[in-house]
């Protein structure tokens, strides 16, 4: 049996929580009054979806998800309108990749309409906690974890579809300001075959070292390199894009890592390449996914052709890069000492936002 949307069984609480101000918000600390919970075996296959109050799980320590990691989760956002409509911004790309990750650690799939159908529901009886403000939105934490109790290694037989949600802000409490990035020369992301193109929970928890290394010496990420070549990949949990003037022929390239195997398919990346193809090619730029090196970056920064550099993700949007510690030199990207984000950064900013808070009508933004 495959999510059934028209089985949903739908519990209130009868202790709502009190709302935050949005300006207090800590990204993903708060969470609404309800979750959505969806039992698979493989028996049966899925059971009952449910919208049932915000709970504790309660599973046998020896459940294959603590040992094994059969854990993978999408970010996705609901955005409320002027209208005081409830948007989705790209939905189903994140149940089509919520899929694709289940498939790769033996955990089950499902119909991503019916899934987004009771996630629309949910996200519209959540309605209250979403701010209105630009800059603010409903975090979507749709979650899968295999369930079986056994310290055996082998396919779940059975698992749990959960989806909570988390009203934000800005990701980083310091609002939207550029970083600085360390290059991380000791360890890798991801590899050719692996499942760094999976967003799986065991691609996170390995990022935190480096991050933390990063910061210790003044840096607020890392970024991530492959190779001998040192190409670069991403930057701490996010995708990363490069705008540069071609050496030989002057012309502007805005550039992010191929989908390869080696990078996570953000939905957010995916959108940036669609908008800068859409609007910045007519103004000359070439649109580029493709493996570039550090030592680009670096001989780009250092002739003056480095324009800007950003994170792209979900959580954040979009995130200014300032300037990047590699090989003991600082390569700078191309912002003064006094701006925050470039102008094509914050273009794609408000491109991105404009399609999220249904200000410009897109077949992007999902009305719930
Ligand atoms: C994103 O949306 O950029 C992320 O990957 C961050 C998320 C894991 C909190």
């Amino acid at each position: 049996l495959d999510i059934d949307p028209s089985k949903l069984v739908i519990e209130k609480t009868t202790t709502p929580k009190s709302l935050k101000k949005p300006e207090d918000l800590v990204f993903g600390a708060n969470f609404t009054d309800h979750m959505i919970t969806v039992e698979w075996n493989a028996t049966t296959g899925w059971g009952e979806p449910h919208i049932k109050p915000y709970q504790n799980l309660s599973l046998d320590p020896a459940t294959c998800v603590f040992h094994y990691a059969f854990e993978c989760f999408e970010g996705m956002k609901a955005y409320k309108d002027k209208a005081g409509q409830i948007r989705l911004f790209r939905p189903d790309k994140n149940m089509a990749r919520i899929n694709k990750s289940a498939a790769r650690i033996a955990l089950p799939t499902f119909e991503p309409k019916a899934m987004l159908d009771i996630i629309a529901q949910f996200a519209k009886l959540e309605s209250r906690f979403i701010p209105e403000q630009r800059g603010y939105s409903l975090y979507l934490r749709p979650t899968m974890i295999g369930t079986q109790k056994t310290l055996g290694v082998g396919p779940p037989g059975s698992a749990l579809l959960y989806v909570i949600a988390s009203p934000v802000g800005p990701y980083y409490p310091t609002g939207f300001k550029a970083v600085s990035l360390e290059a991380t020369d000791y360890a890798v992301r991801a590899w050719p075959g692996g499942v760094g193109d999976k967003k799986l929970g065991a691609n996170y928890a390995p990022c935190i070292v480096p991050q933390r290394e990063a910061m210790s010496r003044g840096f607020q990420q890392n970024l991530w390199l492959f190779g001998e070549e040192e190409y670069v990949t991403e930057v701490g949990t996010m995708n990363f894009f490069v705008a540069l003037k071609n050496k030989e022929t002057g012309q502007n390239e805005l550039i992010t890592a191929p989908l390869d195997g080696t990078i996570l398919e953000g939905v957010t990346r995916d959108s940036v390449l669609a908008l800068a193809r859409e609007k910045l090619a007519p103004e000359g730029w070439k649109i580029e996914e493709r493996k570039f090196t550090m030592k680009e970056l670096a001989e780009a920064s250092a002739e003056g052709r480095l324009i800007e550099a950003f994170g792209s993700g979900t959580a954040a949007i979009v995130s200014p890069v300032r300037a990047i510690s590699w090989k003991g030199q600082l390569v700078n990207c191309g912002l003064k000492d006094h701006e925050e984000s470039g102008e094509l950064t914050l273009r794609v900013k408000q491109w991105m936002e404009d399609r999220q808070y249904g200000e410009e009508e897109h077949e992007w933004s999902y009305v719930c």
